[in-house]
């Protein structure tokens, strides 16, 4: 709709220009400049767009809430007796209206209804007591090993519907999934997600030609489990490059339909899935930010906006009417923040080479894994509501954020999403003297580092407190 303003507006001037004769205009007072500074810095590059393709965003909507991208899990009757009669958050009828948001009621390959997860069991979440579909989920512990609960999931399903039954089968993908990520996707502390690891483990254990299963891993990994905070979804149509190192390139729909890979068949059941993700990938492009629910300060907000544009536009771009965004790649040398997500498993060379030369990276609209050596100034569309901060989530405010000696090494938050600190804009939480609990963010482990992005340190207080009341605004 902008642009389609911006490209009448340009050709009304420039019809008007032509017709004009040329004279001598009176020398123009010059306006107030707004001061901006967008040169980038050094240690910075800029990642060029690809073509994406087009899609549908009510289709992908439909898709993403009812679809069987993923097709194997417990039975769906098994999963309604626990879960029966779960708010029906999302407005969904028939089998999915009493399933909790996360699942989709759908039918595995040999015809059981399964309840399946979704990708909103890491792309939703509440907060301050509602749930908002594209906020990343920061409230999960993935700190606990998930296998027992597999097993006992399985025994359930053996013991109940039989060792030879088929929905003991149809359980079967996501089984042979589960037991071999479990062991190898705990994290140290609650609220982050270690989706980046569990790209290497399955990407592993799939054949590159054909995506069928392999038993055994087919390189070596990493030991590591690199946390990351789960980004928004409504960043997702400015940027050039997914993922925290932007290594995400190529075709975004088929990037995304990677999370497929958990229970897939085959690539002739991958083509089928990938279809419907231009869809997906419009509808995720179509997400607006939540708004900021209290009230803001207009002329903090307006000295705020100045102090943003001489200092932070040149990497996280331009907000309001006219709008900018670089797509910075800043490497980890300039910005200093923890580089274990860029560098292992993204930086990984048999993972890349296998995901590039699979079905992923083959073929039309191909994606593609590039390793790079930073990470990308996100937009800060929405930003007050995406606490806590950097890749990794290891800083729990926007106030700390901006003055790096204020952050906390270790610090403890209820999860409780109504918890939400409007002062310094962010999560609510006490400060410890050491870690050694889930619920504790240990700075101190690496990968969960809160060092770097030193940017708001030389400004003063007032300063600090007019920028956030800008962030609040956009
Ligand atoms: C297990 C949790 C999990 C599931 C399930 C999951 N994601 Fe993600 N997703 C993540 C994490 C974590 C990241 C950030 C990884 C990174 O940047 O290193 C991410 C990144 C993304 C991004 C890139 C965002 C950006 O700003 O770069 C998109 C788009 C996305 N996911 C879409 C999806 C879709 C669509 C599905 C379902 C088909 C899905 N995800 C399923 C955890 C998950
Ligand atoms: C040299 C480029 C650069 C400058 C200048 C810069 N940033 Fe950043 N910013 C980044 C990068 C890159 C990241 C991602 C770092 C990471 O996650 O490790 C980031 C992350 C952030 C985040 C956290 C985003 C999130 O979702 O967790 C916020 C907030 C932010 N910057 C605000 C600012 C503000 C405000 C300024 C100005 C005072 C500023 N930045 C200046 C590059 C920059």
């Amino acid at each position: 709709m902008k642009n389609n303003l911006l490209f009448i507006f340009c050709l009304i001037l420039i019809i008007a220009c032509n017709k004009e004769e040329r004279t001598e205009l009176p020398t123009p007072v010059a306006p107030e400049t707004p001061k901006l500074d967008t040169i980038p810095p050094s240690g910075t590059s800029r990642i060029p767009a690809t073509p994406q393709r087009i899609g549908d965003k009510d289709k992908g909507w439909e898709y993403l809430i009812t679809g069987d991208y993923v097709n194997s899990g417990p039975p769906l009757a098994l999963v309604q007796t626990f879960f029966g009669n779960s708010p029906n958050l999302l407005n969904r009828t028939g089998d999915n209206a009493d399933l909790p948001y996360r699942f989709n009621a759908v039918s595995a390959f040999n015809g059981v209804k399964v309840a399946a997860p979704n990708c909103l069991t890491c792309h939703a979440e509440e907060l301050n007591g509602e749930l908002i579909v594209g906020l990343g989920n920061n409230s999960f512990n993935y700190s606990q090993n998930q296998s027992g609960l597999n097993n006992l999931i399985k025994s359930s399903i053996s013991s109940f519907y039989g060792a030879d039954s088929p929905e003991l089968a149809a359980y079967g993908p996501f089984d042979r999934a589960t037991s071999v990520i479990s062991d190898q996707t705990v994290t140290a502390v609650r609220g982050v997600n270690p989706a980046g690891k569990l790209a290497v483990v399955l990407d592993a254990h799939r054949n590159p030609s054909d995506l069928t299963w392999s038993e055994e891993a087919r390189y070596n990994i990493p030991q590591e489990v690199v946390p990351s905070d789960v980004p928004a979804w409504w960043l997702t149509k400015k940027k050039n490059a997914l993922y925290y190192a932007g290594i995400g390139q190529g075709d975004h729909a088929k990037t995304i339909m990677a999370a497929s890979i958990l229970t897939l068949q085959d690539a002739d059941q991958a083509t089928e899935i990938d279809a419907n993700f231009p869809d997906v990938l419009a509808y995720l492009k179509s997400i607006e930010p939540p708004k900021y629910p209290e009230a803001m300060d207009a002329s903090k907000i307006i000295r705020g906006e100045e102090i943003f544009n001489i200092n932070c536009a040149k990497c996280h771009g331009t907000y309001g009417d006219q709008e900018t965004y670089p797509n910075l790649l800043v490497s980890v040398d300039q910005l200093q923040t923890d580089p274990l997500l860029a560098i292992s498993n993204y930086g990984l060379g048999q993972f890349l080479d296998s995901y590039n030369s699979s079905w992923f990276g083959q073929g039309e609209n191909a994606a593609q894994l590039v390793a790079t050596n930073g990470y990308v100034a996100p937009p800060l569309d929405g930003i007050w509501a995406t606490a806590p901060y950097l890749h990794n989530g290891s800083v729990p405010t926007l106030a700390d954020l901006l003055n790096s000696e204020q952050r906390p090494t270790y610090w403890e938050r209820s999860f409780d999403s109504n918890d939400f600190d409007f002062e310094k804009i962010g999560w609510k939480y006490e400060a410890k003297p050491t870690g050694g609990n889930a619920n504790i963010y240990d700075t101190t482990i690496s990968g969960y580092g809160n060092g770097g992005h030193f940017y708001g340190d030389q400004l003063t207080d007032l300063e600090r407190s007019d920028l956030i009341e800008y962030l609040k605004s956009i």
